[in-house]
């Protein structure tokens, strides 16, 4: 058995170049997986349903001061219809995503989406929210309107690295960033967090803390992936040699193997570094794929980096694509089902 019982151990694998040992990691931690959630994949609809971001991260195409992106906003009615397609398409459930943004009247308008979402599908399909840092009161108000899920990226658990690229203005303080998670755990929702991969400035130490660091929190579910660089942020306008998919498939598989029963995503960064970055997260114990079905029309303008692919497809292309590529590797999809993080249930 891989030994990652200790930070050192962790920061070891991470660090090593052997091949014959990154092998036995990919399959242990895919035995390890099968072995306690299945090899189903579940999938989770996404719908950006704006850009708008109130937030300035140093590394992202949608932050505030970039000029250069035209910003939309999904009326309800597209909002709803790309929901119908993922009920038609069982995908068993959604995610809405969007920038950060807190005005009481997007605050109330989510909420109203969320019940409307839970009608047109009798209940049936699961919502996971992405939208950033709320105060407590509206996290309980989308959960008790039926959200049950909610995604917030820790980014770093390092305090200073975080300060590194997130600019102090509106208050982004990693502290918030910290509390905010443990009021969505709090509050009963499933909950996710993740991380960015490569980081200038990021050091294996820093990776293993926060694989430690999710850990320790008792979260459910993980999305992270490699960083990549938008040319119209700061941070994208400095050199940068990105890291090949090594590293992120050696950091899911070695989550898997200290949390056994979380869900992990393989996701779209994934899938830019390599084009079949997820198929292959999968096989390194990642179970849950969020293909995008986000109108046509706007995906071009939700490139938090560069290189997004998919931006020319419309939501059935996508699917077609995804259940291609995922027969072709022989990976199951579960139809139809949540898809639980089983973890969520354990006391
Ligand atoms: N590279 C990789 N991931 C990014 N994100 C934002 N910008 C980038 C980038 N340039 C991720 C962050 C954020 C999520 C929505 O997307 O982790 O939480
Ligand atoms: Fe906004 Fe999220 Fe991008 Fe930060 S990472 S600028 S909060 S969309």
């Amino acid at each position: 058995m891989i030994d990652i019982t200790s930070k050192e151990s962790i920061i070891e694998i991470l660090e090593s170049k052997d091949t014959n040992r990154f092998n036995r990691l990919i399959e242990q931690a895919y035995n390890v997986k099968v072995y306690n959630l299945g090899n189903k994949v579940y999938l989770r609809g996404l719908i950006e349903i704006s850009n708008i971001c109130a937030k300035n991260c140093l590394y992202c195409g949608l932050r505030s001061g970039n000029s250069f992106v035209s910003r939309y906003e999904l009326t309800d009615s597209q909002i709803l219809e790309a929901a119908e397609f993922a009920y038609r398409s069982n995908y068993g459930s959604l995610v809405l995503q969007a920038g950060e943004r807190c005005s009481s009247v997007y605050v109330d308008r989510v909420t109203k989406l969320i019940g409307s979402i839970k009608d047109i599908s009798n209940g049936r399909l699961g919502i996971t929210l992405s939208l950033g840092e709320q105060s407590y009161e509206t996290y309980k108000n989308w959960f008790e309107a039926g959200a049950h899920r909610y995604l917030l990226r820790i980014e770093s658990s390092n305090p200073m690295l975080y300060s590194k690229i997130h600019p102090m203005d509106n208050n982004h303080l990693w502290e918030n960033r910290l509390s905010a998670l443990n009021d969505l755990k709090n509050i009963g929702y499933q909950t996710g967090t993740g991380i960015m991969i490569g980081l200038p400035g990021q050091s294996y130490q820093d990776l293993a803390e926060d694989l430690l660091f999710i850990k320790n929190f008792g979260i459910h579910m993980v999305g992270m992936g490699p960083y990549l660089r938008h040319s119209q942020t700061p941070m994208g306008k400095e050199e940068h040699t990105t890291t090949d998919l090594t590293l992120t498939l050696k950091m899911v598989a070695i989550l898997r193997l200290m949390m056994p029963r979380i869900n992990i995503a393989a996701t779209t960064a994934m899938q830019v570094v390599d084009p079949i970055g997820r198929e292959r997260a999968i096989f390194a114990g990642a179970n849950v794929i969020m293909p995008n079905m986000t109108l046509a029309d706007v995906r071009k303008e939700y490139q938090i980096y560069n290189n997004k692919p998919g931006i020319e497809d419309d939501a059935l292309i996508t699917k077609s694509k995804l259940e291609e590529n995922l027969s072709k590797a022989g990976i199951e999809i579960g139809w139809g089902e949540w898809g639980d993080p089983q973890a969520y249930f354990d006391k």
